[in-house]
């Protein structure tokens, strides 16, 4: 049987799946129950300095749905914890000392000045938690204070309040990124550069999630008025994802440690998160919608699938995509593939033919002999994946590659590897005697 534990950045837990700061770690009570129920850690719901937030009292979260109210994304216009800093620390302490094989991890989010991180770190230490992290992401509500994004979103705030925390205290530190900027390689730098132990993302997207249209108000409404909220849930992984591997193969952060947070809602998610390098995944929105045993399914999954390729542990397949995430460039453009229809599992629905007639290369027949029959043209099909994406039948439509001839160019395809930066048309390439080799960035897993 596979072994889950973790040993990121110095913190062991039994497994991967650690709760992200929110709702679901606000108190003993409900971080109690998620240890029994079986996640490895905890990032506890952010604390604040004194007198403590004030939340709004009406709705606080938004929600798109999809077939089945099935739930996508999720926003919230939720601050910070509104308990006080007390209590949290109070309870912080006993849930330590009674689970101490499971991580606890506070994150923290104070005003921008050296007194105040310098006042609350000794606190949060004497607790006995097992790490920080530094709450740089927080879009709404704190941001206009001066915190949360406000601070993420300036590369050199987020160096200079990570080095007060890395002199202030003795305990690791990940610094958590907003999504919320042009280009996640600056702050991680940023981060890097003021001595994080390691890195999480992503915080929440600001977002609006929809309009009431009777009352002309954004949702969730507070009295006739909205305000931007973040972004979350399922919708956000493949933001997370991309945000994951630009950092993992930047060189100049290649190899620090990352937690990977964003949409994590199954084993699948999870290891596709660890395979770009993640040492742990953080979870929310999952466990604000299914509850705390989502983690079951998620534990039995990844160890089935561990078993399953031979991976006794994490650190087996942990960073084996960051390799394989490249710029376009780099991309090999003699392999050639065709879409390919297995008329035995066909239904004959016709939304292959309408989607490459409408929208892409007119490379599917509709009608043969007089009948409904869908078939690919080899010699109009440029392999874009249109139609696979729009199939309703799983497996229907695959992708073949193609060698010998390509019957759309009636060119011969090239058995080598050969990508944009040498190509006749790229005004460029004639500068080049050779392909730019594509630079090789140090395994994210080492
Ligand atoms: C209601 C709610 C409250 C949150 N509060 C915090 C918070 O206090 N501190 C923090 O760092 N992140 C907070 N987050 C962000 C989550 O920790 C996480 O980064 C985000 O939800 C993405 O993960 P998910 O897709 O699994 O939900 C909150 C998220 C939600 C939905
Ligand atoms: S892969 Fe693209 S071009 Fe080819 S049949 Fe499908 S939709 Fe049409
Ligand atoms: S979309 Fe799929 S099921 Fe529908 S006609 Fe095309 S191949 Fe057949």
């Amino acid at each position: 049987m596979a072994d889950l534990s973790t040993n990121f950045i110095g913190i062991r837990s039994p497994n991967p799946f650690w709760l992200a700061s929110a709702p679901p770690t606000d108190k003993e009570y409900n971080v109690r129950r998620a240890f029994e129920a079986g996640w490895g850690g905890v990032v506890w719901k952010t604390l604040g300095q004194d007198p403590a937030v004030v939340n709004v009292n009406g709705p606080r979260y938004g929600a798109i749905h999809g077939a089945g109210r099935r739930l996508l994304g999720f926003n919230n216009i939720e601050l910070i914890t509104d308990r006080s800093l007390e209590t949290n620390l109070a309870e912080i302490e006993r849930v330590k000392r009674d689970y101490p094989d499971h991580a606890v991890v506070v994150s923290l989010m104070v005003p921008c000045e050296e007194e105040a991180w310098k006042a609350i770190l000794p606190r949060v230490e004497a607790t006995g938690a097992d790490g920080l992290e530094l709450n740089f992401g927080c879009p709404h509500g704190m941001s206009e204070r001066g915190m949360g994004s406000a601070v993420g979103q300036v590369p050199e705030y987020i160096e200079m309040v990570t080095r007060w925390c890395k002199t202030h205290s003795r305990l690791p530190v990940i610094v958590k990124l907003t999504p919320n900027i042009t280009d996640i390689r600056f702050p991680a730098r940023a981060a890097k550069a003021g001595g994080a132990d390691a890195v999480s993302l992503i915080n929440t997207i600001s977002s609006i999630v929809s309009i009431d249209l009777d009352n002309f108000a954004p949702q969730p409404s507070i009295d006739g008025k909205g305000s931007h909220g973040g972004y979350c849930g399922p919708a956000v992984k493949p933001i997370a994802l991309n945000m994951t591997a630009e950092i993992a193969r930047d060189p100049q952060t290649a190899g620090i440690p990352i937690s990977g947070i964003g949409g994590v809602t199954t084993w699948r998610d999870a290891a596709e998160f660890i395979a770009l390098g993640c040492g742990t995944v953080q979870v929310c929105t999952a466990a604000m919608t299914y509850g705390f045993r989502v983690v079951e399914e998620m534990k039995a999954g990844l160890a089935r699938w561990m078993d399953e390729k031979g991976y006794a542990s994490i650190e087996d397949f942990r960073g084996r995509a960051a390799p394989n995430v490249t710029d376009w460039q780099y991309l090999n453009l003699n392999y050639v593939t065709k879409a390919r229809i297995d008329q035995d599992k066909c239904i004959s629905c016709g939304r292959c033919h309408i989607a490459c007639e409408d929208t892409s290369h007119q490379a599917i027949t509709a009608m043969k002999d007089g009948r409904r029959h869908f078939e690919v043209i080899d010699e109009e099909c440029v392999g874009c994946n249109l139609c696979v994406e729009v199939c309703p039948v799983e497996d229907c439509i695959t992708m073949e590659r193609i060698s010998g001839t390509d019957p759309r160019t009636g060119k011969a395809i090239p058995e080598t590897y050969a990508n944009w930066t040498q190509h006749p048309n790229n005004p460029s390439a004639a500068e080049r005697l050779q392909f730019a080799p594509e630079p090789v960035v140090a395994d994210a897993a080492e």
